[in-house]
């Protein structure tokens, strides 16, 4: 090759790094369902860029599709779970959360919350074991030279493979329980009188006795609740390091939190500047609907359309559920599209279809759509607050109560207990957040803050990945608190020491004056003899 041809080429990677931040290679580590839905449009986005993006997942993958024609790259390693052994724990998961209301007692709900954790944990901990013990894999992955990893926080592993292959982490995050992850490996704090914590249910606007039950919450989190087995994590990741550490220290090594909401949903509260509110990413217009489903659609003239949808994971339910819901949706005179996989309720009004799959965003951003009947994922909200449309929240699990609880807070929805959920009730919250302008003029109000935003939320989320590649990290962002001890993060040893200080100040002034007083009263007492 002449000389020529290689300063060109030299040119060329140069400029990729320099100008656009493209050329570089991504390695992923992500989790499944709703995670991997939002996480993809990130990946999509970054391929688009130029970028190379490789997806490292078990063979027991449910999000993988080899079938699916993408320039995504999938690095598959072998797991010691079978895909169907996987698909079923998560199944049987899902039932037990579900089962698990919060109407159960505080202490049965959390501790049942946490043994369906541990349990998700134990499953990818042998994932992720399947992966860094295996020599020719690691091999593979040190050789291909990644220039940032890509992980989901709620499953553990990315931050292990940061540290093996010396490569800078970016999280991408909706929640940990209780905001642990946030607050003791990222360092943001949560002011308990004024921000409710996580799972709460709680709004900002908080009466004395609801801040007594937040500090409750936090206290529980803090010393008593742990989203994963960490003891097992910390073992397994000195065993692999050879150094003794812990899952919490590796994960405070991220360079960048992309968090997966915004201020449209969250209520205001102290930051850090390596934490980037990126709620909506995925939010797309609406595109033509299949020609069919435009027919009905358009059928139901004046009054317009509900939408219905339990999400990724439930799409069915217990015949009696479905047919009090059947018989609700059956009274009013919109028309609803229902995305259910069951067998068809008897209950099923004439106003009432059935899908197996909807277009969602789509079907929210159409212009007939008045209610979007969800339960309430956080991807489903941002399409819904995208496109200005009130809710009717059925939540079913994990964060799902309390999203909806900052809907119901913001006045776009009225959220209703699936265990108890009479036709009536969901009668009247239809009623409610349709013909009620307040929802829809809220929904509205949420909508336009969101689409008002300088950088659209993808473009940020890909702006700090390339960032963290051109820059190997994003260190000029990290708090010094990561050095601190917690007495010393809480000043407790400053305090003490000024506390000491003024103790011995007061010391030595009232023996001071002690003595003088006695000098004072000796000379005194001479002084009368006399
Ligand atoms: C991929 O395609 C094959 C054959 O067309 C089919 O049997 C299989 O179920 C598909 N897999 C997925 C995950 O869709
Ligand atoms: C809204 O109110 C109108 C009359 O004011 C009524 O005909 C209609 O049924 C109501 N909508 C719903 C969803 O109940
Ligand atoms: C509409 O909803 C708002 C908020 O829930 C409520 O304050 C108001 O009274 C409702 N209006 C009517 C006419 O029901």
């Amino acid at each position: 090759m002449s000389l020529k041809w290689i300063s060109v080429l030299l040119l060329l990677q140069l400029s990729c790094y320099f100008s656009s931040g493209s050329c570089g290679k991504v390695l992923v580590w992500p989790t499944e369902y709703s995670h991997w839905i939002n996480i993809k449009t990130i990946l999509d986005e970054l391929v688009q860029r130029g970028h190379e993006v490789t997806v490292l997942t078990s063979s027991a993958s449910i999000l993988v599709n080899p079938n699916e024609s993408s320039a995504i790259k999938y690095e598959i390693f072998p797991a010691s779970i079978l895909k169907d052994d996987f698909k079923d724990l998560i199944r049987k998961m899902l039932d037990m959360w579900i089962c698990n209301s919060p109407r159960d007692t505080f202490w049965t709900h959390f501790s049942q919350m946490q043994e369906i954790l541990w349990k998700f944990s134990d499953c990818i901990q042998k994932f992720c074991e399947g992966a860094v013990l295996n020599r020719k894999l690691m091999t593979k992955l040190q050789e291909s030279r990644f220039d940032v990893i890509l992980a989901d926080a709620i499953g553990p592993c990315g931050e292990l493979l940061a540290e093996l292959l010396k490569i800078p982490l970016v999280y991408s995050l909706r929640f940990s329980p209780g905001y642990a992850f946030e607050k003791q490996s990222g360092g943001l704090s949560f002011p308990p009188s004024y921000v409710p914590i996580i799972l709460s249910e709680l709004s900002d606007q908080m009466t004395f006795m609801e801040r007594v039950k937040n500090m409750i919450y936090v206290l529980y989190f803090d010393f008593w609740f742990q989203t994963f087995n960490e003891k097992s994590w910390d073992q397994f990741y000195s065993e692999v390091l050879g150094r003794p550490t812990t899952l919490s220290e590796l994960r405070g090594k991220a360079q960048i939190w992309l968090i997966r909401t915004y201020w449209d949903f969250e209520y205001p509260r102290p930051l850090l500047p390596n934490f980037e509110f990126v709620g909506g990413l995925h939010c797309k217009p609406a595109n033509p609907l299949p020609k069919a489903m435009e027919e009905f659609v358009q059928s139901s003239g004046e009054n317009g359309i509900v939408v219905f949808t339990l999400g990724s994971m439930i799409t069915n339910m217990p015949e009696e559920k479905a047919n009090v819901i059947a018989s609700a949706l059956a009274q009013i005179p919109q028309k609803v599209l229902w995305r259910f996989a069951g067998k068809k309720p008897d209950k099923l009004g004439p106003n009432t279809r059935l899908y197996e799959w909807i277009p969602q965003n789509d079907l929210l951003g159409h212009p007939k759509t008045k209610a979007f009947i969800t339960h309430g994922g956080t991807n489903g909200i941002y399409e819904a607050i995208h496109h200005g449309i009130p809710m009717v929240g059925i939540p079913l699990f994990a964060d799902q109560p309390d999203n909806l609880a900052h809907m119901k807070a913001k006045g776009v929805a009225v959220s209703l207990d699936f265990h108890t959920l009479s036709s009536t009730d969901l009668l009247n919250a239809l009623r409610m957040v349709i013909n009620n302008s307040s929802y829809k003029e809220n929904a509205m109000r949420l909508s336009r803050i969101h689409h008002d935003q300088p950088i659209k939320p993808l473009d940020r989320a890909v702006f700090w990945i390339e960032f963290v590649m051109r820059h190997k990290g994003a260190k000029h962002l990290r708090p010094a608190s990561h050095d601190l001890t917690w007495f010393q993060y809480h000043s407790l040893d400053v305090i003490g020491f000024l506390l000491a200080c003024v103790a011995a100040a007061v010391f030595v002034t009232t023996q001071c004056c002690l003595f003088c007083y006695r000098k004072f009263a000796k000379t005194g007492k001479k002084e009368k003899k006399e």
